[in-house]
């Protein structure tokens, strides 16, 4: 693996040089982009791929006649395909594009909710949950006078397996939990967890924003029933994003929002919907993200995520080894599988200060609860530091980042 590692560092510096916005000074200082988790930056090829759309194609899909109208249609269904094969699912109807992570559970959740949730079901989810997968389901209760229920996890931040089967009953109507956890780093065991729920008939809907830039994800191999994810965390642009369902569920579930895009036929009396994959996709979509999103696909496929997921693992070994050596530092969760994340504490310093000194010495991290406030709670603590890598991180500015860590700490005690 060692030797694998080695050839990728040999690349990197190759591929830093496409993107533009790693070679910015902050503070005068070399940005050393340690925020991967908020966002990822984007390669020239992304940039180019949504300023050529807006230059020579920009024209409304699905609507026109008209030459532009259907180039860009077609451009924009190619992307789809694109999303279909990275996920490999089944049918490229599958593929809902969505503003983004948030915006799909909220379909999710609308819809299923919708369809099939009575007052006394449960959903399940687990511990580690972004807001966007508690909230929307919490909201579902509220409504419909179901209950949330909370997978617990163990000390190192990894899901309580057994505690889960316990939890799995007649009742439970969904499961709804993060594939990679964007606090912890914990990569969860999503495909036992989705045969075990499957065994008693019971939905799965993977939050996948924090796995699709670090994993490859194969729905079918997965048996996911919904995967979300966003763009702009896999080098792709902002307010774009993807939910696959199977289409046995897609088919079912009633249209989140409605307007104009998602019809067959309107009069006043009565609407009847368009088939999948347009009965969601009401308005005219982010055109230029689904373009943008195909190129960084093309992008991170030239890479290849293998080589992307085993460079990372080099990146999290030298960062955990590093930040281990630094007295009054603690790191918060240590699960044996983590993605290229890395949250920590530091004795007596407040993560925000320590964000701020950081980021007078051009490091970007972020601090906070990121936006999972009941597992902060859960672990008494208000926020951590997080340092979050792409593969275009360097062993060097994990390097530069543990010594301006010493120097922070020192000057905040
Ligand atoms: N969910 C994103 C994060 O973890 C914004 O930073």
């Amino acid at each position: 693996m060692l030797e694998e590692s080695k050839i990728q560092t040999a690349n990197i510096a190759e591929y830093r040089k496409d993107f533009p916005i790693l070679s910015r000074q902050i503070n005068n200082k070399p940005l050393v982009y340690f925020d991967n988790g908020a966002t990822t930056q984007k390669p020239q090829v992304v940039i180019d791929a949504v300023s050529h759309y807006y230059e020579h194609l920009n024209a409304n899909i699905h609507r026109g006649v008209h030459t532009l109208s259907q180039e860009i249609t077609l451009a924009y269904e190619d992307a789809r395909i694109k999303v279909q094969q990275h996920l490999n699912a089944a049918h490229s109807h599958e593929i809902i594009f969505t503003k983004g992570t948030t915006d799909a559970i909220n379909l999710v959740a609308h819809s299923f909710g919708k369809k099939y949730f009575t007052s006394g079901d449960e959903i399940l989810i687990s511990a580690m949950e972004h807001h966007s997968n508690i909230i929307p389901w919490q909201q579902l209760c509220e409504e419909k006078g179901c209950e949330l229920k909370v997978i617990p996890i163990s000390d190192s931040g990894e899901i309580l397996m057994d505690a889960f089967e316990e939890l799995l009953t007649s009742k439970t109507k969904i499961v709804a939990i993060t594939h990679v956890s964007n606090t912890l780093g914990t990569i969860n065991p999503v495909k036992d967890m989705i045969a075990c729920s499957h065994r008693k008939g019971i939905p799965v809907l993977i939050d996948g924003a924090q796995a699709v830039p670090h994993l490859a994800v194969d729905v079918q191999n997965l048996d996911a029933d919904f995967y979300c994810f966003s763009a702009h965390k896999l080098f792709g642009p902002t307010g774009v994003g993807v939910l696959y369902g199977k289409e046995i569920f897609l088919n079912e579930l009633p249209p989140y929002q409605t307007g104009g895009g998602v019809i067959l036929s309107v009069d006043f009396q009565k609407t009847t919907f368009a088939p999948l994959p347009l009965k969601f996709e009401a308005g005219t979509p982010h055109i230029a993200g689904g373009i943008g999103l195909a190129a960084a696909i093309d992008y991170v496929n030239q890479i290849g995520l293998n080589n992307i997921t085993t460079y990372e693992h080099y990146l999290l070994e030298h960062a955990t080894n590093r930040l281990q050596e630094i007295e009054g530092v603690k790191i918060i969760g240590n699960a044996n599988k983590k993605a290229a994340v890395i949250s920590f504490i530091v004795d007596s310093c407040h993560p925000l200060d320590v964000g701020t000194l950081l980021d007078k010495q051009g490091i970007a991290v972020r601090t906070g609860h990121h936006c999972t406030q009941p597992l902060m709670k859960l672990l008494g603590i208000p926020g951590t530091v997080r340092a979050s890598f792409a593969f275009y991180n360097t062993i060097d500015e994990i390097d530069v980042f543990a010594e301006a860590l010493k120097k922070t700490i020192r000057l905040l005690k």
